[in-house]
């Protein structure tokens, strides 16, 4: 996601557009631009790097005198999706005659197709972005009109949108449009901005419209003129904004953290976005460029990370290991590059890394380069060290993560891991059949995220219970271990409660010394493979005083029996479940963060990347 900011009007286009982007900057920050219509004529100012670098190169480019006179602009800050963050590749994007120019937020799914149809009709792109196909395609079918150009070009556009679009010949108008990425309208006195969130234009105006899906909006300094993408007039109510910048920025959320945590099921859909197959029963994952022959040719896979991405990993084992058949190994990322691993030619050597930085994980995978392993990144930021030295692998399209502690880049890893294991696995002994069991049970994962995001406040209640204590121990088994580790690394980081995750068969092996009514117990019962031999650990547990909080499948009446307190998840596949039940950890180690006044979004000696050893 990225930030889009849009003004018409008397003020400085500049300062506004300039001004917004940095309340828009947590959104996504690899390069940002902008460009405004003046003297016939659209100026472009584009480039890598933070907002403030932005600001220097438009006072360096445009005196003072012409920034103050110009009514009108676009400008947006980049969370690369498409091709990596350079100056190329950098929003504004025009159009083959450089008299329109857009700015995009979202995913257009039939991007290379569209292209195809465009350079056969000899528009050339300067870019690696699916934006860019948007607004050639927009300049193809201009004929004055703008408006009518961008309703009759995004009815041949698959995917999610939120644009602005503007051109020479009307340098009093914008031409927004949304579709799965939010957009919304200042409504000011003779002036009219569009952005991507209110924290944009709160200090303009607090009248403001939000567009709905297949919205298109002509924006004058009068006002705006709201029609669905047939052109049929539809009316929007202007609400009356009453939150303060800080908390405008979190989407109205308290912390980066808990929106993060509630954008799950968006972030886990543009994970998922135009990557199941439900024809063949498996996944598209262009990034991979490994053709079926050289998967099937893999007879190993070793996946290396660390911390948040570590756990993802070992959830991706049970994947691997069932639906390819592959014997999979985990390592943490440090060990493997000093350990001098064992690797052979057919090994897949996967580095998971939200922000593709980490320097473990990096020297791990230079490490596995140099003993000849196909090497493939899990990523989230585009373009960062280990997706580029790996050369090949699948973007989460997660969205910035700006809370240190990890929550969507975990979740939206085991949803790449997933669709990972069932495209090796159809390139082996899985079949069709169970591909496409698979892919349905993949589909249905952002609505089992919904269920458990619904159950925040009966999850709030749980965590008042357990705020002040000092030690807390998570245990799980088979795929829901990995959970546990996570769901301790959780409470841990942002609460400062001792928690430790144990497999629940180790308990007894020495950690059950430790426990009394003062050590409560996150069991994590889920109703899969594993639920009896659970409930023994319970049991165990509870002859020591120690209290359990269960995390139940809903209607689990038998097993709530057993526990003193309950965190209820939806009924899952096994192979998914682990999915809702790390974000019920999520939220209940974010609310006991929470009442512990912890600062959630930066714990104490923690850092967003680790790029040190
Ligand atoms: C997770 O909550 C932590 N912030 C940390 O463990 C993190 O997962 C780890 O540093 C790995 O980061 P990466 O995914 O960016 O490589
Ligand atoms: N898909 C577009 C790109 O990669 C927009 C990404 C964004 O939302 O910032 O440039």
């Amino acid at each position: 996601m990225c930030g889009i900011v849009g003004y018409v009007g008397a003020k400085s286009a500049v300062d506004v557009l300039i001004g917004g982007l940095k309340r828009l900057e947590y959104r996504g920050y690899d390069s940002s631009g902008l460009v405004v219509a003046a003297d016939k004529a659209l100026h472009f100012v584009k480039d890598t790097g933070k907002v403030r670098q932005l600001e220097t190169r438009v006072h360096a480019a445009w005196p003072q005198a012409f920034r103050q006179r110009v009514g009108m602009g676009i400008a947006h800050t980049r969370w690369a999706t498409h091709g990596a963050p350079t100056r190329e590749n950098a929003h504004p994007h025009s159009d083959q005659t450089g008299r329109l120019a857009l700015v995009h937020n979202g995913i257009i799914e039939n991007y290379a197709a569209l292209r195809q149809q465009l350079a056969a009709k000899g528009h050339t792109f300067v870019s690696q972005t699916d934006s860019e196909v948007l607004i050639h395609l927009i300049g193809e079918l201009y004929k004055g009109n703008l408006f009518e150009a961008v309703c009759a070009a995004l009815k041949h556009v698959e995917g999610t949108y939120g644009i602005a679009a503007v051109s020479v010949d009307h340098p009093d108008q914008i031409v927004a449009a949304r579709k799965g990425s939010p957009l919304v309208i200042g409504m000011g006195e003779n002036e009219t901005i569009i952005a991507s969130d209110v924290s944009a234009l709160i200090s303009h105006t607090r009248q403001v419209i939000y567009l709905d899906d297949d919205d298109v909006a002509l924006l004058t300094p009068a006002g705006a003129d709201i029609r669905n993408i047939h052109n049929v007039p539809v009316s929007r109510e202007v609400a009356q904004v009453d939150w303060d910048v800080g908390v405008a920025e979190k989407g109205g959320f308290e912390h980066f953290m808990l929106k993060e945590i509630f954008e799950q099921p968006d972030a886990l859909s543009n994970t998922l976005r135009g990557r199941l197959d439900e024809q063949m029963g498996t996944a598209m994952l262009a990034g991979l460029a490994l053709s079926p022959r050289e998967l099937a040719a893999i007879r190993r896979v070793v996946i290396v990370a660390c911390g948040t991405s570590l756990h993802a990993g070992m959830v991706g084992k049970y994947y691997f290991e069932e639906l390819a058949d592959l014997p999979t190994e985990v390592e943490q990322a440090a060990e493997y590059r000093y350990r001098n691993p064992i690797i052979h030619p057919t090994d897949m050597v996967v580095a998971i890394s939200q922000s593709g930085e980490t320097a473990d994980t990096l020297a791990a995978i230079r490490e596995a380069k140099q003993k000849g392993a196909l090497v493939v990144g899990i990523c989230n930021v585009v373009g960062s060290t280990i997706a580029r030295e790996t050369g090949r692998g699948v973007y989460l399209h997660a969205g910035p993560e700006i809370g240190v502690a990890s929550t969507k880049a975990f979740t939206c890893q085991l949803a790449v891991l997933l669709m990972m294991a069932l495209k090796v696995g159809r390139a082996r002994r899985l079949s069709r059949q169970d591909g496409l069991e698979i892919c349905a049970q993949i589909k249905r994962i952002p609505d089992l995220v919904k269920a458990v995001l619904d159950r925040n406040a009966a999850i709030i209640k749980v965590a008042e219970r357990y705020a002040t204590a000092k030690d807390f121990f998570y245990i799980g088994r088979g795929c829901m271990y990995p959970v546990a580790l996570e769901g301790a690394l959780k409470l841990k980081e942002i609460s400062y409660i001792h928690a430790e995750g144990y497999h629940a068969a180790e308990l007894k092996h020495g950690p059950i010394a430790l426990l009394d009514e003062h050590a409560p117990v996150m069991a994590l019962l889920n109703n899969i493979a594993g639920k009896e031999k659970m409930i023994s650990n319970v049991q165990e547990c509870r002859a020591r005083q120690a209290p359990v909080i269960g995390v139940l499948s809903e209607g689990d009446r038998d097993t709530a029996t057993h526990v003193n307190d309950a965190l209820h998840v939806p009924l899952a596949p096994h192979l998914s479940a682990p999915i809702p039940t790390a974000v019920a950890l999520q939220l209940f180690a974010y609310h006991v963060a929470r009442l512990r006044d912890c600062p959630v979004d930066q714990p104490r000696n923690l850092a967003k990347s680790v790029t040190v050893e």
